[in-house]
């Protein structure tokens, strides 16, 4: 392979062509309906997504932010249980950002090593009287065991924290038998475009199966409206998913467990040629590999290594939540226990995984990381 054929960490357009007969009918066809907005298609894929995951309700929204922050809104109400809420500072950011906009207050918790995941020791012991929620993020794809953390918390006498689930990298995930979405309280899914179930353009989702705060997300993705044009709650504003993407989705849904076992295999092929130098996470059993992420000591060293052999390579995430410079002013917590996060933050790095990498492209990525290993 030629420098100037570099593989990328992922290329859409494969996607495309791999769905564009089906995704170019569909399209065509909702277009033509005339109907764009809060129709059929949307409501179709809603119950099809429903029951994909194993949760009674699903709320489309117009990304995953917004999801997070319309269920945070949803299992908070009323603010009689303080304010802080749990989570990684690993994760991205977004959990943070959602937490703020509702006047909450990030409790910043430590994750497992091999993983990458919340420890849910550190959870347990930061949850308190003034604990407002959890957010179990299934990050890149690997699993948080959320009936274990439930039953774990319950032992500790807080079993009426709600457990938010960030599913955004995750879709299709299994803990032990459940599917990841259907175990937390409520749960919320981004459909980017390189998820591993993706638009094609913005979206998002609430899922839940409490009838009461599946109607009030409802209400606050549409201005606060209890009915057209009647606000029955504050704090509402506009966020929905379009028909167009509610078609491409509901095509891509049925295969997205397809997808899943491609993105899996990948990532056990890399797995079996690194394990000196790079170590892969281990999300799981259950795992749907969103992204290939190892542990690296030599990481600047091994991406170059990588770059010059044709393949990229990025970094997710390179920045804890709590050390964003434009974040320094806002209010949270649990700062001072962050050793294994702290300690992983400089060694990640992710290489291609995607399900519509060729197998010529697989077998060269295993080849440079046999061959970084070698060194
Ligand atoms: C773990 C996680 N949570 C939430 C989000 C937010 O999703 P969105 O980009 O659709 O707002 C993302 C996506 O980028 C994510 O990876």
């Amino acid at each position: 392979m030629t420098k100037q054929e570099t593989i990328p960490m992922n290329d859409l357009k494969r996607l495309y062509q791999r769905y564009q007969i089906e995704i170019e009918r569909e399209v065509a066809s909702t277009l033509q309906s005339g109907w764009w907005l809060n129709g059929a298609v949307g409501k179709r894929f809603a119950a099809n997504f429903s029951k994909f995951i194993g949760a009674s309700e699903c709320i489309l929204v117009a990304n995953g932010t917004d999801a997070l922050e319309f269920a945070l809104a949803a299992v908070t109400r009323g603010g009689s249980r303080g304010r802080e809420v749990i989570l990684a500072a690993n994760a991205g950011g977004y959990a943070s950002c959602a937490s703020w906009h509702n006047d909450l207050v990030p409790h910043y918790v430590d994750i497992e090593p091999a993983s990458q995941l919340v420890d849910r020791r550190s959870v347990l012991k930061a949850a308190n009287a003034d604990t407002a929620a959890i957010v179990v993020t299934h990050l890149y794809g690997g699993v948080v065991d959320v009936r274990a953390l439930r039953t774990e918390l319950a032992d500790a006498g807080l079993p009426h924290i709600p457990i938010v689930e960030d599913c955004a990298q995750a879709h299709g995930a299994r803990v032990g038998g459940d599917v990841a979405g259907s175990l937390g309280d409520i749960s919320t899914f981004s459909f980017y475009p390189t998820k591993n179930l993706g638009a094609m353009g913005d979206g998002g989702a609430v899922l839940t199966s409490n009838a009461s705060a599946a109607a009030y997300v409802r209400q606050l993705q549409q201005y606060g409206w209890s009915s057209k044009y009647h606000v029955g709650v504050p704090n509402g504003r506009n966020s929905r998913m379009d028909e167009v993407q509610a078609a491409i989705l509901d095509i891509l849904l049925g295969d997205v467990d397809n997808r899943n076992g491609q993105r899996r295999t990948i990532l056990n092929r890399y797995k079996s040629a690194s394990g000196r130098r790079l170590q892969f996470l281990e999300g799981g059993g259950g795992s749907v590999a969103h992204l290939a992420v190892a542990l690296c000591d030599d990481r600047d060293a091994f991406r170059t290594f990588m770059k010059e052999r044709g393949v990229d390579t990025d970094i997710h995430y390179p920045v804890l939540d709590c050390d964003q410079v434009g974040w320094a002013a806002m209010p949270m917590k649990g700062m001072e226990n962050l050793a294994v996060s702290r300690a992983s933050v400089s060694r990640l790095c992710s290489v291609p995984c995607y399900p519509d990498m060729t197998e010529d492209e697989i077998e060269h990525v295993c080849q440079v990381l046999r061959a970084w290993e070698a060194v």
